[in-house]
């Protein structure tokens, strides 16, 4: 028997999962981490968290599942995307890493879109100059940090900074890449357009691969702390919504997803890459070598729900203990309490600022029509809903683009939610299916190690062969037209306050 193992660095904490050929899950671990937001609109990780997190859990699901070391055949890895980590001359981190959901770099983006001009950086990197990208961090600890910038010798994203503690290598992958800004993304590799006219050096950069491809093998270092044999194979892997892509099945035509993790995300597959004149989707490529994928981002999903769990519901969290079930089961019975619309309450989820379709760092929540009658249920309710219009409003920008979606997965904590997989197939008004494995990015990652290292000749046969579709829930005919006026109005929130986001930023 041959066994590989998937870890995904996540935004709260590392997972990992090792799975046999078939897919099975053999043993998995996971540890939490911090995120320090020093300032409103900051966000910070340590990669030494992650790196220890990591660490850690490759071991225990070594141990936990006693199966010779020698018998794990590769290693994938996934990751929450865009985060800076730079090194020094000696290897070592120079400060935290400034991670996807930081908020600080809009002079910065109005600088790359100045220096390279907004319609080259669209065809180039198949994005508009965003906040969340690493392209606007690194020039923003340029303009700010000129120490640490000249100490800087090597930039790395979240997970390939794993993979250099993990083989010593400098690589990163096709998936990730596309997530710098810095990548030319119709043609798979560093743009040099771009990093001359944002004064980049190259070689801060690692080499590119495709994500199933191995990029290093495990040193004896790390051999010694996981207790895997030295030389296991490490494949690029892929940032995690790609590697969510490959662990849904989601790596052919026709095929999309929607994730609620911390952020939330529309994914479709395509084999032809397809780029938003206006930028309000993201173009990446995508896990399986040669496709790329369109992606729309809520910023703040189920970081909605966890900021009002963490404020709100300590009864619930309380309860839930006692009665040994999860404490976002008996927030879903309390918001299914609610009808729909929240008896005429809307929320808008911009907690973290916005991407999809408002491109705007300075946009912030909203409860709106809050009235003295509201209950805690009509609340969490609209939370749901309010996430789940984002989404949809990811969802007609597809449309627009003319991007077919027959087959929609769910994913993600929120997927697992049986009120908000209704939600989604009442606003998408179609059905919404998940996987039997629940595992999403540590597959995905563990797939590509499979495909890398000979296991499956592809990604989309590894697909076929491994993953199975689960629950499907279809459209509710009566409550598509409820939904849908709420959705309306919805729509008509976000435009007349953004010019009140800005003076609220400038206050
Ligand atoms: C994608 C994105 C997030 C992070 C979070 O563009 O920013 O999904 O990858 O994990």
């Amino acid at each position: 028997m041959t066994y590989y193992i998937g870890a995904d660095i996540g935004t709260s904490g590392t997972k990992t999962v090792l799975f046999d050929v078939s897919g099975n899950v053999i043993a998995s671990a996971s540890e939490e981490y911090p995120l320090y937001q020093p300032q409103n609109g900051y966000a910070e990780q340590q990669p030494q968290d992650w790196a220890n997190a990591v660490l850690h859990t490759v071991a225990a699901v070594v141990k936990q599942s006693g199966v010779d070391p020698q018998d794990v055949k590769g290693i994938g890895l996934s990751g929450q995307m865009h985060g800076l980590v730079m090194l020094d001359q000696a290897n070592q981190v120079i400060r935290p890493a400034i991670i996807w959901c930081d908020q600080r770099t809009a002079a910065e983006c109005e600088e790359i879109t100045e220096r390279v001009g907004a319609e080259q950086l669209i065809a180039i990197t198949a994005n508009p100059a965003l906040t969340g990208f690493t392209a606007s961090k690194i020039l923003w600890v340029r303009n700010h940090e000129p120490e640490n910038f000249a100490k800087c010798a090597h930039i790395l994203l979240p997970k390939d900074y794993i993979r250099f503690v993990l083989t010593g290598e400098f690589a990163t992958e096709v998936s990730d890449a596309s997530g710098m800004q810095l990548l030319d993304i119709p043609n798979r590799c560093w743009s040099d357009t771009v990093l001359e006219k944002l004064d980049i050096d190259k070689n801060l950069l690692a080499k590119v691969y495709e994500s199933p491809e191995i990029t290093g093998t495990l040193t004896a270092e790390a051999a010694r702390l996981t207790g895997l044999c030295e030389g296991t194979p490490v494949v690029g892997g892929a940032g995690d919504n790609a590697a969510a892509a490959i662990g849904t099945g989601v790596a052919e035509d026709g095929k999309a997803f929607t994730t609620i993790g911390t952020s939330g995300v529309v994914f479709a597959h395509s084999s032809q890459i397809s780029i938003d004149p206006k930028g309000r989707v993201h173009t990446f490529c995508c896990a399986v070598p040669g496709c790329w994928h369109v992606m729309g981002v809520t910023q703040g999903a189920g970081l909605s729900l966890k900021w009002f769990r963490d404020l709100f519901c300590d009864a619930e969290k309380h309860t839930a203990k006692n009665m040994g079930v999860d404490e976002y089961y008996l927030m879903d019975k309390e918001a299914e309490q609610s009808p729909i619309g929240a008896n005429r309450l809307l929320y808008l989820p911009y907690l973290m600022g916005e991407r999809t379709p408002h491109l705007n760092a300075n946009a912030r929540g909203v409860f709106f029509g809050l009235s003295a009658m509201h209950q805690k249920r009509d609340l969490l309710r609209a939370v749901m809903e309010g996430v789940t219009y984002s989404l949809r409003d990811c969802l007609e920008v597809f449309r627009e683009m003319q991007i077919e979606v027959d087959d929609m997965m769910a994913c993600g904590g929120g997927g697992s939610s049986p009120l908000w997989r209704q939600m989604l197939a009442d606003l998408y008004r179609c059905p919404i299916q998940t996987t039997k494995s629940k595992e999403g990015p540590a597959l995905g990652a563990a797939i590509l190690a499979m495909v890398g290292t000979g296991a499956y000749a592809s990604v989309p046969e590894a697909c076929r062969a491994i993953i199975a579709a689960d629950k499907i829930c279809q459209p509710d005919e009566k409550a598509v037209p409820e939904y849908e006026k709420y959705y309306q109005l919805y729509r008509k929130i976000y435009p007349s306050l953004r010019e009140r986001y800005q003076e609220l930023a400038a206050l």
